[in-house]
């Protein structure tokens, strides 16, 4: 008898055992079903930009992987399942926080080829040729990402095990990912582009429409990802690989070379760090300017009891706005690759100095950015993008923003290797005071120059709390609305009191000096707010499309942890 019920135990376990694996989804059949929005009382997890990715991030988590593991894959995945934004042909930026309480700051932004120059992108008479630095092969940089992950690989891996981590963006890659209704959408209104300017057929573009539900299959971009899985950073930056991307640029016209490629490094750069009523802010230094305008854009505003005014009052966005309007003025004059430019860090971060700044805010009426200039911080003394938040069990936040630009980037897709390049070319200043595609303007600090990295908006943070414990892990894709979605993020969170959530999900509005406007989102401020801020003098401007898709990570006091990911797209926040 005793042995009868073992062995229904043994059977009943069995079948337990097998209909869980049945029932756990593979991560290449996830689809748009998936996408989920928020998670509470998780003690790991994250959000990122699609729902297979963020099914990877999770996986290496449960294997026992730390933040970096997870992003690590998470980023890879999202080159083959989120081709609009997500790449190996792009770069960015990863803010890395330590449970021990250590900070690293990871910079793998593109650079300039050797052979770029300053005035690459003007005609004759000096003036900008339109579209040539975010269309086609010229407006590409020398691509980061996979040197970036290797870098971070190196130093914080904890599960070590490098095949580990780009094994599934292969099987998503040869198996295929189902498109969401979004991305079937997307790739309809690129298709025009993207046999404009590619010297060999895509996989991206067919015959008929995209549908949501159907498979998109890159066989070229799984053998690429079985290069970088068996030879790390070789596998990309020489070999075939590399032979196919220097075709490509021939074939085109670009101008990124084998030994572009070849001395391409992945920076360690210290982190910006500065206080905000009590918080630590944790961000990315230059090439970015997304920190160092963060910490100003905060300390502009520190002095004001802005939780007493109400999110999206009249008085708390023209506080904000007037402090946006003077924080990219110093952006477009002071900031720039400070390996190339000397950089006024200290000075821009000095908590004084941005108070001085606001000592001509006047509560009642805006200002004008027609009178408002740079200002002069004391020397130094010594639009689609993808951002994902992870939190691991062991208490280690890392905060990743990477980017090929503008959606699908250069619309260049390297023949026989299937990824997109970027078009970050763009992000340099082109011409000083001439608009880049977000609208920017720059100067000397951000000319273009071989080997320079371009200046960046993305700001991946992390807050600590006055208790010196994690607080909250956030960050955006958005072009030159990136440093202010993130500021009213955190502001939501530490003044106005939400949770990651409300805060992730509320409207926003954006100011960034020039043009003179305020941006808001559709049906975000209601008419009498509207009204009163236009009396004041703003020039106020419903945006066709929503600002920024942001990630955020929560600590509880209990030490668990919520994971909001935004309503605006695809974006999947999951944990356990
Ligand atoms: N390409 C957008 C940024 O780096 O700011």
């Amino acid at each position: 008898m005793q042995k009868v019920i073992k062995l229904i135990t043994a059977l009943a376990a069995i079948s337990i055992i097998l209909f869980a694996c049945k029932t756990q989804v593979s991560i290449t059949d996830i689809s748009e079903k998936d996408v989920q929005k928020h998670v509470t009382q998780a003690k790991a997890g994250l959000a990122s930009a699609h729902p297979a990715a963020t099914a990877v991030g999770l996986e290496i988590l449960k294997a026992g992987g730390n933040a970096v593991d997870a992003a690590i894959a998470t980023q890879f995945a999202l080159a083959v399942v989120y081709p609009v934004a997500g790449n190996i042909g792009g770069g960015g930026f990863m803010v890395i926080r330590n449970a021990d309480g250590s900070t690293a700051a990871l910079d793998f932004r593109e650079m300039a080829p050797a052979s770029a120059d300053r005035d690459m992108y003007l005609d004759k008479n000096g003036d900008v040729i339109p579209r040539l630095s975010i269309d086609g092969h010229l407006a590409s940089g020398v691509p980061g990402s996979v040197a970036g992950m290797r870098a971070a690989y190196e130093k914080y891996s904890k599960l070590k095990d490098w095949k580990k981590l780009i094994q599934p963006s292969i099987d998503l890659a040869r198996d295929g990912v189902i498109l969401t209704e979004r991305e079937a959408r997307n790739l309809n209104n690129a298709e025009e582009k993207f046999e404009q300017f590619n010297t060999r057929p895509t996989r991206f573009e067919k015959e008929g429409d995209w549908q949501a539900g159907e498979r998109l299959i890159q066989p070229e971009l799984a053998a690429v990802m079985t290069a970088i899985r068996d030879e790390g950073n070789a596998g990309f930056y020489e070999g075939w690989v590399a032979d196919s991307i220097v075709a490509e640029m021939h074939r085109g016209g670009g101008i990124i070379s084998h030994e572009d490629l070849k001395s391409y490094k992945a920076q360690w750069r210290t982190p910006i760090s500065g206080e905000y009523k009590g918080n630590k802010i944790i961000s990315m230094p230059p090439p970015s300017s997304g920190g160092i305008a963060l910490i100003q854009l905060l300390n502009s505003i520190e002095d004001y009891d802005i939780g007493s005014y109400g999110v999206h009052s009249p008085e708390a966005i023209h506080l904000m706005v007037e402090a946006e309007r003077r924080v990219y003025a110093d952006r477009a004059t002071h900031l720039g690759d400070s390996d190339y430019y000397e950089v006024p860090i200290s000075g821009l971060l000095d908590e004084s100095y941005n108070l001085s700044r606001m000592q001509n805010f006047d509560p009642e009426m805006a200002s004008k950015s027609s009178d408002i200039a740079a200002g002069t911080p004391m020397p130094k003394e010594s639009e689609q993008t993808t951002h994902f938040s992870i939190v691991d069990e062991y208490g280690n936040a890392v905060s990743v923003t990477t980017t090929i630009n503008t959606g699908y980037g250069s619309k260049v897709v390297v023949g026989g290797a299937g990824f997109f390049l970027n078009n970050e070319m763009d992000d340099f200043s082109a011409k000083p005071g001439v608009p880049n595609f977000f609208g920017l303007v720059g100067n000397e600090a951000n000319s273009i120059q071989a080997g320079k990295r371009m200046l960046s908006s993305m700001t991946p943070s992390i807050v600590v709390g006055s208790d010196g414990q994690l607080k909250m892990v956030v960050g955006t894709p958005g072009g030159s609305t990136i440093i202010t979605s993130v500021f009213q993020t955190i502001v939501n969170v530490l003044d106005f009191g939400m949770n990651a959530y409300d805060a992730t999900q509320t409207c926003r509005f954006h100011h960034q000096w020039l043009p003179d406007l305020v941006f808001y989102e559709p049906d975000c401020l209601g008419a009498e707010a509207l009204s009163t801020l236009s009396a004041m003098g703003h020039k106020m401007e419903q945006r066709s499309g929503t600002i920024g898709k942001v990630e955020t990570i929560l600590v509880n006091k209990d030490g668990s942890i919520e994971i909001a990911a935004d309503h605006r797209a695809d974006d999947t926040a999951m944990g356990y």
